[in-house]
C-alpha cells in the first residue's frame, strides 16, 4: 500500500513536471530563446572568458560589468514573462540568476577575479538547474 502511494505520488510529480513545461505558449518559447540569443549567451560566453583571460585594462572589466548587468536584465525579464505566473520553480530559478548576475557585475566591478570566478560558479549552477527542469524535461546535465 504504502509503496504504490508513493509510486503514485512519484508518478503525479512528474505529470506535474511535464505538465509546467508544456505549459509555455508558443511566444514565451521564442521570447525564451531571443532573450538567449540577445543577452544570456553573449552575457555567460563574455564573463566565462573572462576566466581564461583575466580582464586587465578598466574599460575590459568595465565591458565584463556591463555583460553582468545584461544578464541581470535577461533574468528579469524571465521573470515577467506569461507563462512564468505561479510557475514557483522557473520564478526562483529567473530570481537567483538575477541574484549571482549581480554578484558577478560587483565582482567586475571591484576589478576582483575571484569574486568573479566565484559568481561565475553559482551563474553556471542556476543555468543548469533551471534547463534540467525546463528544458531537458528533468533529465540532468550535471550527470
Ligand atoms: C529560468 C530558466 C532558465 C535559466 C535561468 C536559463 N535558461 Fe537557458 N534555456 C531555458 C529554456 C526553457 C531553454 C529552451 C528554449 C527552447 O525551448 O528552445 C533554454 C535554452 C538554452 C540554450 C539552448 C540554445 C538557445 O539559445 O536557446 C542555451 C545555450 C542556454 N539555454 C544557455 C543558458 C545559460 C548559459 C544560462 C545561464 C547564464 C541559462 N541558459 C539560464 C531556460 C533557462
Amino acid at each position: 500500500m504504502r509503496g504504490s502511494a508513493a509510486t503514485a505520488a512519484i508518478a503525479g510529480a512528474m505529470i506535474a513536471m511535464v505538465s509546467s513545461t508544456a505549459a509555455m505558449v508558443e511566444s514565451d518559447v521564442s521570447k525564451v530563446q531571443s532573450l538567449h540569443a540577445q543577452l544570456i549567451t553573449p552575457a555567460s560566453d563574455a564573463l566565462f572568458q573572462a576566466e581564461s583571460k583575466p580582464p586587465e585594462a578598466s574599460d575590459e572589466w568595465a565591458s565584463i560589468a556591463a555583460k553582468a548587468r545584461d544578464l541581470v536584465r535577461a533574468a528579469k525579464e524571465l521573470q515577467s514573462i506569461e507563462s512564468a505566473k505561479g510557475q514557483t520553480q522557473w520564478l526562483q530559478f529567473a530570481h537567483a540568476l538575477g541574484e549571482v548576475a549581480k554578484q558577478a557585475s560587483r565582482a567586475a566591478e571591484a576589478k576582483n577575479q575571484d569574486a568573479l570566478v566565484s559568481a561565475n560558479g553559482d551563474i553556471v549552477s542556476v543555468c543548469e538547474d533551471c534547463h534540467t527542469i525546463y528544458r531537458d524535461g528533468g533529465r540532468s546535465m550535471k550527470e
